[in-house]
C-alpha cells in the first residue's frame, strides 16, 4: 500500500505511539504521524498542549516515526439543531485547529498538515482558512441524514436502494423487501437521531419507513391503494456509508440505464 499511497497514521495516546514504535517496513522508513485533537466530538483526540507536547517528545525520540501535523473530525456537527449551529461547529473546528498549529509553529515546530472536516462542515469550506486538508467522506453520495441536516437536497443523493412492495396488509401499511440488512438502522450519524424514518421513499415522499425487520420494511402510509404489489420503490438511505458496506456490488446508473456494476471491495475487511 505504501508504494501507491502516502500513508499517515494518527495517535492520541502514549500507548499508541509505543505501538507505532514497533512498526518496521522496507517501504516506509519514517512513518508520518498526526496527533488527533478533540475539537468537541468527544470521541478520540487530546484536549490540551501538555498532552501534545508529551506525544511529540515520544514521536521525535522514535527513529521510525516523524511528527507530521494535526487532525480532527467534527462529527459532533451531526448533533447540530439548526443551520446556525452547523455553521458554528464547522468554523469552530477550523479555528481551533488553526490555533493549535499556530501555537506549535510559534515554538519552532514544523507542522506540515492540519487536517479537519466532515461532510456537513464542507458546506462552509469557503469560510475556512489555515487548513491544509479537508476530509468529507459521505460527500461522494450524500444521504437522507445530510438532507435532514440541511446540507443536501434529495437530488444531490447519488446512492439509492431499489426495493419491491411485497404486501399491503391494511389501508395504512405497506411492506417492502428491504429491511435492516439493506437500509441499516441508523436514524442519524454517530448515534444521533434526526429522522423518524429508516429512509426516504422517492416516489412517495409522505411514506414513513417506520419499522424494520431484517428483510422487511414496514411503511406507514396514508393510503396503501397508492402502492401496487410488485412496484419498485427507490429509497434514499439514511446513512450511505453504512449502507454501502452492506452490499457486494453497486449498479452504476446513468439517466435510467445501468451502465456498469462495481464491486464494493472495501466491504468485509473488518477483522
Ligand atoms: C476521522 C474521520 N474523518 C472524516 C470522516 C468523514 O466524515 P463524514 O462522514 O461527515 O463525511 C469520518 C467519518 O466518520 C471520520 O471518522
Amino acid at each position: 500500500l505504501a508504494q501507491s499511497a502516502d500513508i499517515k497514521v494518527c495517535v492520541d495516546s502514549m500507548e499508541g505511539v509505543r505501538q507505532l514504535q514497533k512498526f518496521r517496513s522496507e517501504d516506509v522508513k519514517s512513518l508520518k504521524v498526526l496527533i488527533e485533537i478533540n475539537t468537541g466530538m468527544n470521541r478520540c483526540g487530546v484536549d490540551n498542549h501538555q498532552q501534545v507536547a508529551e506525544l511529540m517528545e515520544l514521536i521525535s525520540a522514535a527513529d521510525n516515526l516523524s511528527f507530521h501535523g494535526f487532525m480532527s473530525h467534527s462529527g459532533n456537527i451531526y448533533g447540530a439543531e439548526n443551520i446556525r449551529e452547523l455553521h458554528d461547529i464547522a468554523i469552530d473546528e477550523a479555528r481551533h485547529m488553526h490555533a493549535v498549529a499556530k501555537y506549535w509553529r510559534n515554538r519552532g515546530v514544523t507542522v506540515n498538515t492540519v487536517s479537519v472536516g466532515s461532510t456537513p462542515a464542507s458546506k462552509y469550506l469557503n469560510e475556512i482558512s489555515g487548513i491544509d486538508e479537508f476530509r468529507p467522506g459521505n460527500y461522494v453520495f450524500n444521504d437522507f441524514i445530510q438532507v435532514c441536516l440541511g446540507v443536501a437536497e434529495i437530488e444531490d443523493c447519488a446512492l439509492s436502494i431499489i426495493s419491491t412492495v411485497i404486501s399491503k396488509p391494511s389501508a395504512g401499511r405497506v411492506i417492502i423487501d428491504a429491511g435492516s440488512k439493506s437500509l441499516g438502522l441508523d436514524k442519524g450519524a454517530h448515534s444521533k437521531q434526526i429522522t423518524n424514518s429508516f429512509g426516504f421513499v422517492k416516489e412517495h415522499p409522505g411514506a414513513i419507513i417506520e419499522r424494520l425487520s431484517e428483510e422487511h420494511g414496514i411503511l406507514r402510509v396514508k393510503d396503501s391503494n397508492e402502492f401496487m404489489i410488485g412496484e419498485k420503490l427507490i429509497i434514499i438511505p439514511n446513512h450511505a456509508c453504512a449502507v454501502t458496506n452492506l452490499f457486494d456490488e453497486a449498479l452504476i446508473i446513468k439517466d435510467t440505464q445501468v451502465v456498469d456494476e462495481w464491486k464494493i471491495t472495501a466491504r468485509g475487511k473488518v477483522k
